[in-house]
């Protein structure tokens, strides 16, 4: 089938990674990557697409309702994956109107321009099944408990549970029917959106997906974030401000790892339905630093653990949610999805991108990339 999709927020992280799936295992597809290109979006994530047929860059912000309407006529889309958005928990804390901005009123915007093109055609365009795929975060659901500090045997596997470290901090997991209980202004800005989302099933009809997925971690994300900034602070020798004691724990998953559920649930997922995504991979903040200096000193040929010293605990994060993980066996039962990559070796893979990639870093904490635009495109 020929389809006609906009994923937005393509040119960040995640959306890169699922933007780059699609083009390349689906040529008959047209593929439109939506991006404002803030200082999150950056051209250079999708450099080996250029040029290709069946993908397009188009620079919009999905706050403009007329631009995205237009654009959606103009292309015949029949779906829409939907990643753009502020993603940062601590700007969310120092700028939360941002937040309720792109991720509240960009969704809205884009829901109602769906709305007007698809609900007139019986929420197809010609033969094909539209689909409102928005893509959440396990964070709207709040935070966990941490009732086995320690840890014990985590009582589900997947292969990106890690070989030398399967714990489980808590016995209670987020499931797809908990109670959203958000605590950032990052978090609630996305649990609002996801009930505009399946508001707009209920009482429109809209045929709506929502997944909730956990940490991501790979190449091509943004070094405010954990696990790429301490990558390169580790490189230069520069403090890592791990904060509070680095006892919170977050469950990790491989953004390739992502990026082929949301392929599977894009297209066998039920209308309406929510889908948890993550690996059974739980881990304290401090062990995967501790993780991150062995491997970075490992390949830079510096004695393992040389670095330690760099860890640095400081002010902890306001509201800082203790515990997340995620139960994902719905996605793995019903669409026999399974993530594919053990955490450590997507570690070292990570660690070696980051190390290769000098330049990407150097342009993105510079500033520079944000010239790309201009470079491939031309000034608008
Ligand atoms: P990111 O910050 O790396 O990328 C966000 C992208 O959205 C950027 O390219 C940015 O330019 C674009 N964007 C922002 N505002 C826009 C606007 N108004 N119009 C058009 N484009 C705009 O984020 P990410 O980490 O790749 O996250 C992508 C999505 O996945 C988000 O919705 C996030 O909530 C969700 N998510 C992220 C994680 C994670 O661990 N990173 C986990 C679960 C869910
Ligand atoms: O759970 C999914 C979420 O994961 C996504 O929805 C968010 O978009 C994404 O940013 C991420 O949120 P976190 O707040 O968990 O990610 P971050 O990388 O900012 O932080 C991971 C953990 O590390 C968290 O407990 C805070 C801690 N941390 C983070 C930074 C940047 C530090 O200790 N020091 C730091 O400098």
């Amino acid at each position: 089938m020929k389809r006609s999709i906009i994923i937005t927020g393509g040119a960040g992280f995640i959306g890169s990674h699922v933007v780059r799936l699609f083009v390349n295992k689906y040529p008959e597809y047209r593929i439109i990557c939506l991006d404002a290109l803030t200082y999150a979006g950056n051209l250079a994530n999708l450099k080996d697409l250029e040029g290709k047929p069946n993908y397009k860059f188009v620079k919009m912000d999905i706050c403009d309702f007329d631009q995205v309407y237009k654009l959606m006529k103009d292309e015949a889309v029949d779906g829409i994956i939907h990643l753009a958005a502020e993603s940062h928990v601590d700007r969310s804390i120092k700028d939360p109107f941002t937040f309720a901005k792109t991720n509240v009123l960009g969704t809205l915007s884009l829901l109602q321009a769906a709305k007007a093109c698809w609900e007139p055609g019986g929420w197809k365009v010609g033969d094909v099944p539209c689909r409102f795929y928005h893509i959440s975060t396990d964070e709207v659901y709040g935070a966990l408990e941490m009732t086995c500090p320690e840890g014990v045997e985590a009582p589900f596997t997947t292969k990106a549970s890690s070989g030398s470290h399967h714990l489980a901090y808590g016995r209670d997991f987020f499931t797809e029917d908990m109670k959203y209980q958000p605590h950032s202004p990052y978090s609630a800005a996305k649990a609002s959106s996801d009930h505009f989302v399946r508001a707009f099933h209920d009482t429109y009809g809209m045929p709506t997906i929502v997944t909730n997925c956990s940490n991501n971690y790979g190449p091509y994300q943004f070094p405010e974030k954990l696990i790429p900034l301490f990558i390169n602070n580790i490189r230069h020798r520069k403090p890592l401000p791990v904060y509070g004691r680095g006892e919170n724990v977050r469950d990790w998953l491989y953004v390739e790892d992502h990026a082929r559920a949301i392929d599977v649930i894009f297209h066998k997922g039920k209308v309406a339905e929510t889908y948890n995504i993550g690996g059974f991979n739980e881990w304290k903040n401090i062990d995967v630093i501790k993780l991150l200096i062995n491997t970075v000193d490992r390949l830079l040929g510096r004695p393992e653990g040389a670095d330690m010293d760099l860890i640095s605990f400081v002010t902890d994060r306001a509201g800082h949610d203790l515990r997340y993980a995620i139960d994902s066996r719905k996605l793995q039962r019903e669409l026999g999805w399974e993530p594919s990559l053990q955490f450590e070796e997507g570690i070292e893979k990570t660690v070696r991108w980051y190390l290769d990639n000098q330049e990407w870093m150097d342009n993105v904490t510079s500033g520079d990339y944000q010239k790309y635009y201009e470079q491939m495109y031309g000034r608008r």
